[in-house]
């Protein structure tokens, strides 16, 4: 998708609300999903078809969120106007790149229920996923094509109330990794293996081809109960700072 190329008028971001981002550094951007239409002003043509093709308002609101705060954060970085970010063309369902002045930033944004997070830094590849935990026993179905004999053998040790956090866990560890090389689930989760969710997490093995031939570094993320969320990094270990993009787009004009 190609996405649309616009030069209009700025929007006012305020001063000193997104810090400069150090060359070690990911910045981790949260917010809740937003309904404000006057962020829509910030989309480009490609994304506000894509959040009028949403059947829920719920899925628009997260969609509209995640897209304006990468843009607002991205836009700050890079120097240009959150309407001027331009997106390198890429296939559908692939990892979002930026093209212009923006293309030495990479970036990676999940959403999931009330939470939006959005990951940004200077060249290093990376991805972050957010996940809501499900209700016990609601992960059974999943577990055979999520993860591994080892997984699944650690999460049955497990008394049951933590499985549907430890599973969520074990997911957003992966697909931050997946996110981080841009496979996305075009590789099957059970063909990665990571450390158990009590422990600090890692990627443990890659089977099959598309391993990443760099080191992969994994965090998991602070996030409220009831959800967890994990970045992947590809090639260097990152520090990471967390931000409140509520504050952000709600003074975003
Ligand atoms: C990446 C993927 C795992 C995201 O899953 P999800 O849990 O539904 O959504 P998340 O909230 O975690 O992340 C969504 C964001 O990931 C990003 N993304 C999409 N594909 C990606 C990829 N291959 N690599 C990295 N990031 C990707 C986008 O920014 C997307 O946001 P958007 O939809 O608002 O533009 C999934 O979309 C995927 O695997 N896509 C590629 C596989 C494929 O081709 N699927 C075909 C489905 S028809």
């Amino acid at each position: 998708v190609r996405c649309g190329v616009s030069d209009e008028a700025p929007q006012a971001v305020p001063p000193q609300a997104v810090p400069p981002l150090g060359a070690g550094c990911c910045q981790v951007w949260w917010s809740r999903p937003a309904e404000d239409a006057r962020l829509l002003g910030l989309l480009d043509d490609a994304e506000r078809t894509r959040h009028r093709g949403f059947l829920r308002e719920e899925d628009r609101a997260r969609f509209l969120a995640g897209h304006a705060l990468v843009r607002i954060v991205a836009a700050s970085h890079a120097g240009v106007t959150p309407r001027a970010i331009r997106y390198a063309a890429g296939p559908p369902h692939s990892k979002p790149r930026f093209a212009g002045r923006a293309a030495t930033f990479e970036v990676s944004l999940a959403h999931s229920a009330e939470r939006v997070v959005v990951a940004i830094s200077r060249g290093v590849e990376l991805g972050v996923d957010v996940e809501r935990v499900g209700a016990a026993g609601e992960e059974e179905s999943l577990l055979e094509s999520v993860l591994c004999a080892d997984e699944r053998r650690a999460l049955g040790v497990l008394a049951q109330p933590l499985r549907a956090w430890a599973f969520c866990r074990y997911w957003t560890r992966k697909e931050a990794i997946l996110k981080a090389t841009g496979h996305g689930l075009s590789v099957e989760p059970t063909r990665i293996a990571v450390t158990p969710p009590t422990q600090p997490p890692a990627l443990v093995s890659w089977s099959g081809p598309a391993r990443p031939t760099q080191a992969v570094h994994v965090y998991d993320l602070e996030v409220e109960a009831g959800y967890a969320a994990s970045l992947a990094t590809i090639g260097d270990p990152l520090e990471r700072c967390e931000h409140d993009g509520n504050a952000l787009l709600s003074a975003t004009r």
